[in-house]
């Protein structure tokens, strides 16, 4: 039988990673973070000291030499480069600075999607989320969320994650920071960033992170998904 496929694609910072590793938790299912393997493919292209502008086949090339690839663990998969790599390093400013610019190039996206869909093949059901999710990756997803927040709420939050103040000046570099990304995301000619036609918004500026899990376990229900339900 196929996989359960959630799918919660949204601009950065608008909780999606936080939300599907709970979600999935509630489900049963394992969290499948697509942003984490672009992560992965960056930082290795990053520590081959690739040149600018990257060449997509080059980029492959070194995903593949530095064995970047997907794991089980316990409710999710990390992302491996030959071993283990720590969220850490894929989360670090370098990575974080290119990986837009990685993940626009349509070679890496194939490479990128063949290995999630593969993935998700392994157990009974995943939650995903990214970009792409549900209008490119698993079109046919059972049950697509697309999660927003305001610029500051997301702002906010990515500060709070990484434990940074938050003042107005910081809130504001963080604001401009993630705008450049999501346009960057959103104005790409390969898969960017949109809400599918059947994904159902949800704004979670003014709800609490245990507010926003509810709601997508309630459209899981809804769907039929949840052993609950
Ligand atoms: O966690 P955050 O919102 O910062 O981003 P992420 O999920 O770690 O993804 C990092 C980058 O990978 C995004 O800014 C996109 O450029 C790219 N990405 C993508 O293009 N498609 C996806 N399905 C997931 C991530």
């Amino acid at each position: 039988m196929s996989p359960i496929i959630v799918a919660i694609d949204g601009p950065a910072a608008s909780g999606k990673s936080s939300t599907a590793r709970a979600v999935a938790a509630q489900l049963g299912f394992r969290h499948l973070d697509s942003g984490a393997l672009y992560r992965g493919v960056t930082l290795a292209a990053v520590r081959a000291g690739l040149p600018r502008p990257f060449d997509a086949p080059d980029v492959v090339a070194e995903a593949e030499r530095w064995g970047v690839d997907l794991r089980p663990r316990n409710g999710d998969f990390e992302v491996v480069a030959g071993e283990p790599v720590p969220d850490a390093s894929l989360r670090a400013a370098a990575v974080t600075e290119h990986v837009s610019e990685i993940a626009a190039l349509a070679e890496v996206r194939c490479w990128v999607n063949e290995h999630l869909r593969r993935t998700a093949l392994e157990g009974q059901g995943v939650v995903v989320d990214g970009r792409d999710i549900g209008s490119v990756v698993f079109p046919k997803a059972q049950l697509k969320v697309y999660l927003t927040a305001s610029p500051a709420a997301r702002a906010g939050r990515r500060l709070r994650q990484r434990g940074e103040a938050v003042d107005p000046e910081q809130l504001r570099r963080e604001t401009e920071a993630l705008a450049a990304r999501d346009h960057a995301d959103s104005s790409r000619a390969v898969a960017p960033l949109v809400r599918a036609a059947d994904a159902v918004a949800l704004d979670t500026s003014d709800l609490s992170f245990e507010e926003q899990v509810d709601r997508i376990l309630e459209l899981a229900r809804d769907r039929g998904l949840a052993s609950d339900g």
